[in-house]
């Protein structure tokens, strides 16, 4: 709520179509390995990037309300294709592989960075890049790394805070102001720090919103 009853409508019918967007049926499309297996897709697209096991495939599923259209795991290095699913024609929503998991065999975590790179760089239709970072820790240096990529590739791309249930509010506050920081020296990021749990749904309506602002 605000003081100015014409902000709150406003923000009331945002709300509104980002609910209304993600009651539409949303189906998996394919997955992609590599750079060539990349679909040509006219809609527009909103990509999930960040971290291995940031929660990138847990959003997908809590902004659809479903389940388990993408799979998640305990285990960092579970979604290993760039998985595009159909919004109901409306928008292409895309989880791509995390990055930054050091664990896994040298040269699959470098076919995951080419192939998240390629797709990050070469996307005419990607409206936004929702980069994921984890509300417990902050940005780390991949993710400063990927930032300094997008800004010089101008994608756009807005910071959505994963894990939101688990932080103490002045820990999550003080990661906020180091966003907010950072956002300075980072041309192509939106200024708005989306906050989320797909455990708890915290947020999850103002990520729907986010994303329907960008079809509508
Ligand atoms: P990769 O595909 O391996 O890069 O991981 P990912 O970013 O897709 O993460 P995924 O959604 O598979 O979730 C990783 C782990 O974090 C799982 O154990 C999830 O249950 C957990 N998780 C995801 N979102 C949340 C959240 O909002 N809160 C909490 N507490 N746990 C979460
Ligand atoms: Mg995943």
């Amino acid at each position: 709520m605000t003081d100015n009853p014409a902000d709150d409508a406003a923000e009331a019918a945002r709300l509104e179509a980002g609910r209304l967007l993600f009651a539409r049926q949303c189906d998996f499309l394919r997955g992609a390995v590599s750079e060539n297996d990349l679909p040509d897709y006219t809609l527009p697209e909103v990509a999930f990037a960040g971290r291995s096991n940031v929660g990138k495939s847990s959003l997908v599923n809590a902004l659809t309300g479903r389940k388990t259209l993408a799979r998640t795991s305990n285990t960092p290095g579970r979604t290993q294709e760039v998985n595009f699913f159909d919004l109901d024609g409306r928008l292409t929503l895309v989880d791509l592989p995390g990055y930054g998991y050091a664990a896994a065999p040298q040269q699959k975590v470098a076919a995951w960075t080419n192939l998240i790179e390629r797709y990050l760089r070469g996307r005419p239709n990607l409206r936004r890049v929702m980069l994921l970072i984890d509300g417990r820790h902050g940005p780390k240096k991949t993710d400063i790394t990927v930032m300094s990529m997008l800004d010089e590739a101008a994608v756009n791309y807005q910071v959505v805070l994963t894990k939101c249930d688990k932080p103490k509010p002045a820990d999550l506050a003080k990661i906020e102001d180091g966003i907010r920081a950072l956002q300075a020296k980072h041309v192509a990021c939106h200024p708005e720090i989306l906050k989320s749990s797909s455990v708890d749904k915290t947020g999850i309506e103002l990520v729907r919103a986010a994303i329907a602002d960008l079809v509508a």
